[in-house]
């Protein structure tokens, strides 16, 4: 209907340019028949157009004919009044694209119009999303082509929507697209998500759009190379090994097998989770082989490190090590004790305290008091707010973590001794108990500081003997890397806390 009525206007806008193109002719006496054609240059199929011809100052009675390309009459009329225009409505269908004109005869004379091109546009009907490769599940890395495809329609545009959200130039996740394609070059696991095609054309302001139902990409993400560790239980007076197998990163599904040895011992596929557990009966000092864990995929294949099956029971020597760290103005800050066992795969760690044991930890090592914390399973001891109530002897003793009564191996005490002193200044306090490597390194170091100042001086002698000894107009340099050197007072003091 709006193509209509705007044709009219202009057809109305068209009138007075007539009338005096009919008077130009009249005065030149001339009789020609000039037809003028107006109507749109494209409709909807289905729709109604109008084209309407008018013939000035041809006298009546004017006969008109509508034609189309290839010479088609489509329709007859004729003016018996004169001045008066022909309209041809005629309902748009898919024949009704091409190029049309108009014929005015009058008094014995034909004239033949302006020709206007019709296009017929066919809205677009039953969009849907079609993907290559099919279905819409690729590999990182790989290509996803997504079409929006159409039953019918022509003059189309295309919107894409990722997530419901319309695909832009401005859209953070690359794509591109060609036609009716939404081209994904390289895929990430940021393309995964729902999308969707609008096809769509306009005539006239008149939007037609036809939208499709949602399909889901999904990117795959390759598996990584497997991972495998063991623990170990006891059940009744059986012990086992629990093999854990898993991947970081990946898509599931995939089969995880255990090998011993390289013979298969278990096997489980996992479609929701990438980790995968194998009980092994063991026992407890004997090696039971080598353990890998395979992860395969429909593309991949992997194999993790090697593991030894071997589970050696606590024992050998026990020692506690103490080191003291320092602030950076020198004063004692905290004790780290560390226990070394020389020999067992799964420790269970105790402190003592002047015989006394220092109330357990869970294997989370949980701090055991406001003031200490235990790290790494219990083989570490920070004493992290030091004050002399903190010193004593410190010991510490290991048995097997799934031995509950096992029996303990022992280490001879350590003397811890904090003084206050020890904590305001490093120079009055030398912890009793250990040599520390730090005092060590503050030792090279005064060695180096000295060695410097020694090179320095001996070079500020020289130069200046050399200066005495040689032509007054030679200016004695002394070399910037010696006058860069630090004056003493700056050198920091070994035996900060690392
Ligand atoms: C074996 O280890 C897994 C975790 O790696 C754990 O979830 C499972 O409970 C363990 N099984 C036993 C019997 O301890
Ligand atoms: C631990 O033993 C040392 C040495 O015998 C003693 O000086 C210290 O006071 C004791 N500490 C506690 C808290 O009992």
């Amino acid at each position: 209907m709006h193509t209509i009525i705007m044709r009219n206007r202009q057809m109305l806008n068209l009138l007075p340019i007539l009338a005096v193109a009919s008077l130009i002719i009249r005065i030149c006496g001339s009789s020609s028949v000039l037809p003028v054609l107006t109507g749109p240059d494209m409709a909807y199929l289905g729709s109604r157009v109008v084209f309407q011809c008018i013939a000035p100052a041809s006298s009546p009675a004017v006969t008109y004919e509508f034609m189309r390309s290839g010479g088609v009459l489509v329709a007859t009329d004729i003016d018996l009044q004169g001045g008066q225009f022909a309209s041809f409505s005629m309902k748009v269908a898919a024949a009704s694209d091409g190029t049309y004109h108009c014929k005015a005869t009058a008094g014995g004379q034909t004239g033949v119009s302006n020709s206007i091109k019709l296009s017929v546009v066919t809205p677009a009907s039953n969009t849907r999303v079609t993907s290559d490769p099919f279905p819409p599940a690729a590999y990182e890395g790989s290509r996803i082509v997504l079409s929006c495809d159409v039953q019918m329609g022509s003059h189309l545009s295309y919107t894409w929507f990722f997530n419901r959200k319309e695909v832009t130039s401005s859209t953070s996740v690359p794509f591109h697209f060609t036609g009716n394609k939404l081209v994904m070059e390289s895929v990430t696991p940021q393309h995964a998500g729902h999308y969707s095609c609008n096809a769509w054309s306009t005539v006239n302001s008149i939007k037609r759009v036809s939208s499709s139902t949602e399909v889901q990409v999904t990117v795959k993400v390759y598996i990584s190379k497997p991972q495998i560790l063991f623990s170990f239980f006891k059940e009744g007076n059986s012990y086992y090994g629990n093999v854990t197998c898993w991947s970081s990163r990946g898509t599931p599904p995939a089969n995880f097998s255990l090998s011993l040895d390289g013979h298969e011992v278990g096997y489980v596929t996992k479609t929701d989770s990438l980790v995968a557990w194998f009980h092994i009966a063991m026992v407890p000092g004997v090696d039971m082989g080598v353990a890998q864990c395979l992860v395969k995929s429909e593309i991949q294949e992997m194999i993790s490190e090697p593991v030894t099956l071997e589970v050696v029971p606590a024992g050998g020597d026990v020692k506690v090590e103490v080191e003291y760290l320092y602030t950076a103005d020198s004063k004692l800050a905290a004790a780290k004790l560390n226990c070394q066992v020389s020999r067992g795969t799964f420790l269970y760690i105790s402190w003592l305290f002047n015989d006394s044991a220092l109330p357990s930890v869970d294997s989370l090592g949980q701090p055991i008091t406001s003031h200490n914390a235990l790290t790494n399973r219990g083989q570490t001891l920070v004493l992290s707010r030091l004050s002399p109530e903190e010193s004593g002897y410190y010991r510490c003793r290991a048995r097997d973590s799934f031995e509950d009564s096992g029996p303990w191996v022992e280490s001879a005490a350590q003397l811890v001794q904090v003084t206050d002193r020890s904590l305001h200044s490093l120079t009055q306090a030398t912890p009793a108990t250990e040599t520390s490597p730090k005092v060590c390194l503050s030792t090279i170091e005064g060695i180096t500081i000295a060695f410097c100042c020694f090179l320095f001086l001996m070079l500020a002698v020289g130069s200046a003997c050399w200066y005495k000894i040689s032509d007054k107009s030679v200016r004695a340099h002394i070399t910037p890397t010696n006058s860069e050197a630090l004056p003493l007072s700056e050198i920091p003091v070994g035996g900060q806390a690392r």
